[in-house]
């Protein structure tokens, strides 16, 4: 088959690997019918996660058909089309049966890491890709779901839901601000509207995703790099600051950024990978009875939002700014790596 392997910091290639085969009972082999690009591959591909390792295939979203099943798969079948989680569980451990498979301690990959495509097992950017643990890390696709919104369920709607929304505790009425309208912003204010936010308030520094959030769900835009941005965010809420403010970008600006805007008693959700430390400012925080939340998407709530989507309830075909084919997929990533220029938000990648 052909695959995009990683070949160390700036380096990769689409190019011949072994076809994958089944180790485990519990494996399925499937033919990707279309995957992406997340901004974590971007981050792999600087050196930004070293446990990514030369000659691995990246990618952790895919959308794709099986076509062999492991000896103990039994409610999959081969021809089944399924969304392939980025979280990878093996269903038994303490923590996927407290509903926190990003925590997986199974030792596929690592022990305590369900996030193991593209990483530190071979990913979804490939003609076809092993899945272990199938039954637990795979949905099955109901007739009408399009590749291109079932993609985005494999990581950024789950993501900006969980550790955003729900880890926010939106609730309604809120005023929702999320700082940084990027995929997984925007899966946030998409989002937001389930819990009966009354405000969502979008804040980015390109006008160009500005602009687009409104049609992801953001009643108000603003550019932070506006004079006097704060002071119009204050103004949209009684005055004391948002009810959540869901961090999207991952810089220690855009943090303090969540706790200057957060109301006494209200949320600051972390969704960002930050890659560098952050000052916590507690002697002004404890005052204000702020929670701060922090986590890494276990994409528990796929099948309800796949229920959404397949209701025609949620639309993340939306993110879908690019299509290409694998053999193209070397100028996918120049789109997406450039979407200052390209405007790109989710770029496709199929057969
Ligand atoms: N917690 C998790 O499980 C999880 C999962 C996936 C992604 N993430 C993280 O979520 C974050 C967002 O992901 P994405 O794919 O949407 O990223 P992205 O880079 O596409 O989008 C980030 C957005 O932030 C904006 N931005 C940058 N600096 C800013 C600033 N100072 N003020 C305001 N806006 C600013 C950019 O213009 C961009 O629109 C990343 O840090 C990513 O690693 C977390
Ligand atoms: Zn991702
Ligand atoms: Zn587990």
């Amino acid at each position: 088959m052909k695959a995009l392997v990683y070949h160390g910091p700036g380096h990769k290639e689409w190019e011949h690997a072994p076809d994958p085969k089944i180790t485990d009972p519990t494996d399925v082999i499937v033919q990707v019918d279309t995957t992406t690009i997340c901004g974590t591959d971007l981050h792999i591909l600087k050196g930004d996660v070293p446990a990514v390792t030369q000659g691995r295939i990246l990618g952790h979203e895919g959308v794709g058909t099986i076509i062999e099943t492991g000896e103990a798969v039994t409610n999959l079948a081969v021809g089944n089309r399924v969304i392939i989680s980025c979280i990878t569980s093996c269903g038994s451990c303490s923590y996927c049966r407290q509903q926190l498979p990003a925590h997986c301690l199974n030792d596929e990959g690592t022990s305590g890491l369900g996030w193991i495509f593209g990483h530190l097992i071979d990913g979804t950017q490939a003609e076809y890709v092993r899945v272990p643990f199938a039954e637990n890390s795979l949905h099955k696709l109901p007739e009408g779901v399009s590749d291109e919104s079932a993609i985005m369920l494999c990581d950024i709607l789950p993501t900006g839901f969980e550790i955003g929304v729900r880890n926010g505790r939106v609730k309604p009425g809120d005023v929702v601000a999320v700082i940084g309208a990027g995929p997984v912003g925007l899966a946030a204010m998409m989002t937001a509207g389930l819990y009966g936010a009354s405000r969502i308030i979008a804040i980015d520094l390109d006008d160009n995703r500005v602009d687009q959030a409104k049609v992801f769900g953001a009643t108000d835009a603003v550019n932070n790099g506006d004079a006097g941005w704060k002071d119009a965010v204050l103004a949209m809420t009684d005055g004391l600051g948002v009810d959540v403010a869901i961090e999207a970008v991952g810089v220690p600006a855009t943090f303090h950024m969540a706790t200057e805007l957060v109301r006494p008693g209200g949320t600051v959700a972390n969704v960002g990978v930050h890659g560098a430390s952050v000052e916590l400012r507690l002697q002004d925080l404890w005052i204000k009875d702020v929670a701060i939340t922090t986590g890494l998407v276990s994409a528990t709530t796929t099948p309800m939002l796949l229920r959404l989507v397949s209701q025609g309830k949620l639309t993340p075909e939306m993110f879908v700014s690019h299509r290409f084919t694998f053999d193209g997929i070397l100028d996918a990533y120049d789109t997406f790596a450039q979407a200052a220029q390209t405007k790109a938000l989710k770029v496709t990648i199929s057969r």
